[in-house]
C-alpha cells in the first residue's frame, strides 16, 4: 500500500497530461485490493526534473511518431529494460543487440526496421556512442519507445492488463517482452526477432505467416511473423487470449515458448509438430519451419557459435538458416575477443560489419 501512494504521487504530473487513465484505474484497484505489486515505474510516462534532462533527446512514442510501422512491412525489436539515471532511461543496447539489428535493417533493406524501447528512453546528441551510431547510420532503423498504458489501449489484452498481474512477475523484463512482440504484431503484423539473433539472409520475399520449431516438441517465439490481417491478425488475438487465461508470473518460459506451442497445437489441429512441418494445410495455410530455419542449435549447444575448433560444423549447419538464436539468457556473459576465428565472429563481420567493427576489444 505505502509503495503503491509513493508511486502515485510519483505519477501525478503524468495523469494530469491525460496519458493516465489507465494507470489510475490500475492503481485505484490496486490499492483497494492493498496488493503489493511490484511499481511499474519503469514503464511509466512520467514527466522527468528538467534539470536532469538537459542536452536529453526522447526517442518519438511508436504510436505517436510522423513515421509509423507500415502493416505487413516492418521488422520489430523490443528492449524491456530499464537503465535508469535519476529516473531518466539512457538509450542502451550492448553490441550484441545492436548486431541483431544491423544484420536485420542490411538484409533486408526494403522493410523498416522499428527497434522499441518499453520505457521512456532518452540519447544524447553529444553521447558518443559508436554503437548506436552504427545501427543508425541505416536509413531503414528507427528508434522508438512505447507507453505500455496507451499500446495495450483497444486490444484484447487491455482490460488484463490494467489489473496489473504482470507486475507480479519473477521475470518482467522476459514476460513483458512475449507481451511486447504479440501487442505489436496485433496492431502491425510483420514480423518480431529476438535481440540475440543474426539474420544470414533476407526475409523480404519470405510470405508472412510463419514461426519456426526449436526441436520436434516445441516452437520458438523469437520469431513470429503475421500478416496484419485475415489468418495472421486471427491468431495474434488467439495468442492474445492465451497469455492473460494462462499467464504464469514464476515460469520463465511459459509465456514465451510454452505460448506458442500450445496455441499452435490447438491451431493446427491437434498436429504433431512434425506434422505442422510438411504441411501448412495442417495449420490453416501458417507455415512451420523446422529448426534448421531459425534455431539450428539447442540452447546448451550454444558455445559452439564461439569456439573455433566448431566453425567449420557450425557453417555446415547454418547454410540454409535464415538467422541464428544465440540463446541470450545463456550465452550474455560470454563475451568472446574481437577478431576470433569463430563462427559468431565470422557472421558478426559478414552481417553487421559497423557494430563488430564499433564494438571495440570484446564482442
Ligand atoms: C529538480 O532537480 C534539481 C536538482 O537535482 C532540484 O534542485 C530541484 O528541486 C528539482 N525540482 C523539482 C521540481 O523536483
Ligand atoms: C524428438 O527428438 C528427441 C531428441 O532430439 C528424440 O529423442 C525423440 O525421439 C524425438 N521424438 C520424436 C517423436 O521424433
Ligand atoms: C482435423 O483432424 C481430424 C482428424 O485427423 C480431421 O478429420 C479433420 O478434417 C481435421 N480438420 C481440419 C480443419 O484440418
Ligand atoms: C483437439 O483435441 C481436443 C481434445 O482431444 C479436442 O477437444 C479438440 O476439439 C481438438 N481440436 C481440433 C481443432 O481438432
Ligand atoms: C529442414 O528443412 C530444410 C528445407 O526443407 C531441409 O533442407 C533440412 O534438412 C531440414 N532440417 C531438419 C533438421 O530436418
Amino acid at each position: 500500500m505505502f509503495k503503491t501512494l509513493f508511486f502515485l504521487v510519483r505519477t501525478r504530473r503524468s495523469l494530469l497530461s491525460g496519458l493516465g487513465i489507465s494507470a489510475l484505474i490500475y492503481i485505484v484497484i490496486s490499492t483497494l485490493l492493498g496488493v503489493h505489486y511490484v511499481t511499474p515505474e519503469c514503464y511509466m510516462d512520467i514527466q522527468i526534473n528538467e534539470s536532469d534532462s538537459v542536452g536529453l533527446k526522447k526517442l518519438d512514442d511508436v504510436l505517436l511518431s510522423e513515421i509509423k510501422p507500415r502493416s505487413g512491412r516492418s521488422i520489430f525489436f523490443h528492449e524491456t529494460r530499464c537503465h535508469s539515471n535519476n529516473g531518466v532511461n539512457i538509450f542502451k543496447l550492448s553490441a550484441r543487440q545492436a548486431c541483431s539489428i544491423e544484420s536485420a535493417a542490411l538484409n533486408n533493406p526494403n522493410l523498416q526496421v522499428f527497434i522499441i524501447f518499453a520505457t521512456p528512453t532518452y540519447t544524447s546528441d553529444d553521447q558518443k556512442d559508436p554503437i548506436l551510431d552504427a545501427i543508425q547510420s541505416y536509413r531503414n532503423v528507427n528508434l522508438r519507445y512505447l507507453n505500455i498504458w496507451r499500446y495495450v489501449k483497444d486490444t484484447p489484452i487491455e482490460k488484463w492488463f490494467i489489473k496489473g498481474d504482470l507486475f507480479h512477475s519473477q521475470f518482467l523484463p522476459e514476460h513483458m517482452s512475449d507481451l511486447l512482440r504479440l501487442i505489436t504484431l496485433y496492431r502491425f503484423g510483420g514480423i518480431y526477432l529476438d535481440l540475440d539473433v543474426v539474420v544470414l539472409r533476407s526475409l523480404e520475399l519470405v510470405p508472412l505467416n510463419y514461426v519456426g520449431a526449436h526441436d520436434n516438441e516445441t516452437l520458438g517465439n523469437a520469431v513470429i511473423s503475421v500478416e496484419p490481417r485475415g489468418i495472421g491478425h486471427e491468431l495474434t488475438e488467439l495468442l492474445l487470449h492465451y497469455y492473460q487465461n494462462h499467464y504464469n508470473a514464476d515460469a520463465y518460459v511459459s509465456n514465451g515458448p510454452s505460448l506458442i506451442s500450445q496455441v499452435f497445437f490447438k491451431f493446427c489441429n491437434n498436429s504433431s509438430v512434425k506434422k505442422m512441418q510438411e504441411d501448412p494445410a495442417n495449420c490453416r495455410g501458417f507455415k512451420v519451419f523446422n529448426e534448421t530455419a531459425f534455431f539450428p542449435l539447442s540452447w546448451p549447444e550454444w558455445p559452439l557459435f564461439i569456439l573455433p575448433d566448431f566453425k567449420n560444423e557450425i557453417f555446415e549447419r547454418t547454410k540454409s538458416s535464415y538467422l541464428i538464436h544465440l540463446w541470450n539468457k545463456a550465452s550474455y556473459e560470454d563475451l568472446f575477443r574481437v577478431g576470433t576465428d569463430n563462427a559468431y565472429g565470422r557472421y558478426a563481420e559478414l552481417h553487421c560489419p559497423k557494430t563488430y567493427a564499433a564494438a571495440g576489444k570484446y564482442f
